[in-house]
């Protein structure tokens, strides 16, 4: 059986010293003996002091996005090689906030995909549909055009995660019926089973998951585990969801 992943998407929330203090708290409600893999995209600016609170912990961290490029004259830009130097080791690509708000296209995503993996990090791909597509019997086409062109552009061999995110279930309070939730899944399984991926490959769930509903759904068999907005903002919330 694959191990959980549960990720905390902080968004654009939390600076050093909230950072510390969610630390200080959610640290003791994890058990010793948890065997959840965790990770923590937090805010670029947190990164560094991120890096030290869990510097003696399992749990990873990683950026909410970075460039396509490593360096150069980019004004405002992040650096995935600067990103790995404080120690994370993923990174998130293509969150739906990304694709509506910065207009970002299935090709830079894909570019930025191959970039991460060159370093030795793992990306975590977000894919989605809106809900108009959602109606309109468009989940699997669109969900298909976002994998495909990252899956073209990555090395397959390596480590990378994908997080089913319907947009429409994010923030909203809405969420997924466990039915939605594990067709969808089990198609985006073959379609990377369809492309040359491994069955391995950690396929998570987002949108709206809090501890109200995060039993139900990882109970579905093709969920590896979550991103977690709102709810990864409290320890508590969090830690049970981990749990
Ligand atoms: P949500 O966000 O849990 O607040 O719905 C999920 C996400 O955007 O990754």
């Amino acid at each position: 059986m694959k191990q959980k992943l549960f990720a905390a998407n902080w968004k654009l929330n939390k600076g050093p010293k909230e950072t510390k203090s969610f630390f200080e708290e959610f640290l003791p409600l994890l058990p010793q003996e948890s065997q959840a893999q965790i990770v923590f995209f937090v805010p670029a600016t947190n990164l560094e002091s991120t890096a030290q609170l869990l510097s003696q912990t399992k749990i990873h961290f990683g950026a909410q996005n970075c460039y396509s490029q490593l360096n150069g004259a980019f004004t405002g830009e992040i650096s995935a090689q600067i990103i790995k130097e404080i120690g994370a080791r993923y990174i998130l690509l293509g969150h739906s906030e990304r694709r509506q708000i910065f207009k970002e296209s299935d090709e830079f995503i894909a570019l930025k995909g191959k970039l991460v993996q060159s370093l030795g990090l793992i990306p975590m791909l977000c894919i989605g549909e809106t809900l108009e597509e959602r109606d309109a019997g468009k989940t699997e086409k669109i969900c298909e055009a976002q994998l495909v062109s990252f899956m073209k552009s990555i090395d397959l061999k390596k480590d990378w995660v994908v997080a089913y995110e319907p947009i429409w279930a994010i923030g909203t309070g809405r969420t997924a019926t466990t039915q939605q939730v594990s067709e969808t899944h089990a198609q985006i399984k073959k379609l990377i089973q369809r492309e040359g991926g491994s069955s391995q490959t950690l396929i998570l769930y987002g949108g709206s998951v809090k501890p109200e509903n995060s039993k139900e759904l990882l109970a579905i068999a093709e969920v590896d585990g979550f991103l977690v907005g709102g709810a990864s903002l409290d320890p508590h919330s969090f830690s049970k969801i981990c749990l």
